[in-house]
């Protein structure tokens, strides 16, 4: 096959996975190897203003100009779309590409594996990227979400912590070391395994079913109901701070306390209280909303 593998990455991460991933696939296929940026490059590490303030064009998914991006052929067998969320989005250099004509014209009648590398909420930014696939006539076949296993409100300490200053090492000694584990980075290769077997099986009917049999991707009820309010609520905010063009920056440090009270003292409390008192009796939704979010239907 000729296999496509494209991808934006800032901290070199989600390289590093799509190039274990590959492994396997390298002997038998045609491997086109792709790293993009856009014209306007966003900075790594961040600084806290551009960070935030990059907010509401990842929620209302603006698309910025790609660079061009030169590809060994014409037309491929299989794309392998390698991307990461931001603010419960995809990130706006996948937004971009998904957007750009040249690489939807290569998504024409084309099937799609997207592998993300996530902190842990991709649900949103997956819904998404469905959506923009489907738009452009390609077919997902397969999805491998990546994320830190690590505790919510630990792993979103140590994200700002790798974000802000590009040091991906453990904050102050005690948080966990930010992103996906090294071990799961380094066993990507199962999946790419599964993956080549599913093509020289000429069966790739099967293949998220064989993903999700790995046992490796999971999603849990507070993430889950996370996700579900916050994408909502983004967007509130995204809308209300583009409409207010002359206080933009005021408004963007607004948003960022509000963040930081929802996310550390809000979402905790209700948590707790749901964890309680709601989930244990909501158990057959949970299991039916998963069940789709981990696959590569679109509603
Ligand atoms: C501006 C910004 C917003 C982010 N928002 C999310 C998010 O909503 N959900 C999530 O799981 N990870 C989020 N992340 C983490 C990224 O998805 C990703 O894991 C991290 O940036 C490393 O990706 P890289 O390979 O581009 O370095 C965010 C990162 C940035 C820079």
């Amino acid at each position: 096959m000729k296999i496509l593998v494209i991808h934006y990455s800032q901290s070199g991460q989600l390289t590093q996975i799509l190039k274990n991933f590959i492994k396997p696939l390298e002997k038998e296929n045609e491997i086109d190897f792709v790293k993009y940026d856009l014209t306007d490059k966003f900075p790594f590490p961040w600084t806290s203003k551009v960070f935030f303030n990059s907010m509401p064009e990842s929620v209302l998914e603006i698309p910025k100009e790609v660079e061009n991006i030169s590809y060994k052929y014409t037309k491929y067998d299989l794309i392998i779309l390698g991307y990461q969320p931001w603010f419960l989005s995809p990130s706006i250099p996948t937004v971009s590409l998904l957007k750009n004509e040249q690489f939807k014209n290569l998504l024409k009648e084309t099937k799609v594996v997207s592998i993300i590398g996530s902190r842990n909420m991709w649900i949103n930014g997956q819904e998404s990227v469905k959506k923009y696939l489907k738009e452009a006539n390609a077919e997902l076949i397969g999805n491998i979400p990546l994320f830190d296993r690590h505790n919510n409100y630990a792993s979103a300490v140590s994200i700002l912590y790798w974000m802000l200053t590009g040091k991906k090492e453990k904050f102050l000694g005690i948080f966990p070391k930010p992103g996906v584990a090294e071990n799961e980075i380094e066993s990507m290769g199962e999946f790419g395994e599964i993956l080549n077997s599913s093509i020289l099986n000429n069966n790739l009917n099967t293949l998220q079913s064989k993903f999700l049999a790995t046992g490796r991707i999971v999603i849990s009820n507070s993430i889950l109901f996370v996700e579900l309010r916050g994408k909502k609520l983004f967007k509130i905010w995204a809308n209300l701070i583009q409409n207010k063009v002359k206080n933009r920056k005021l408004w963007i440090i607004i948003y960022k306390y509000y963040l930081l009270v929802a996310l550390f003292i809000v979402a905790p409390i209700v948590l707790i209280i749901l964890n309680i008192f709601i989930f244990p009796f909501a158990q057959t939704y949970f299991k039916k909303k998963k069940s789709y979010f981990c696959s590569t239907e679109l509603k």
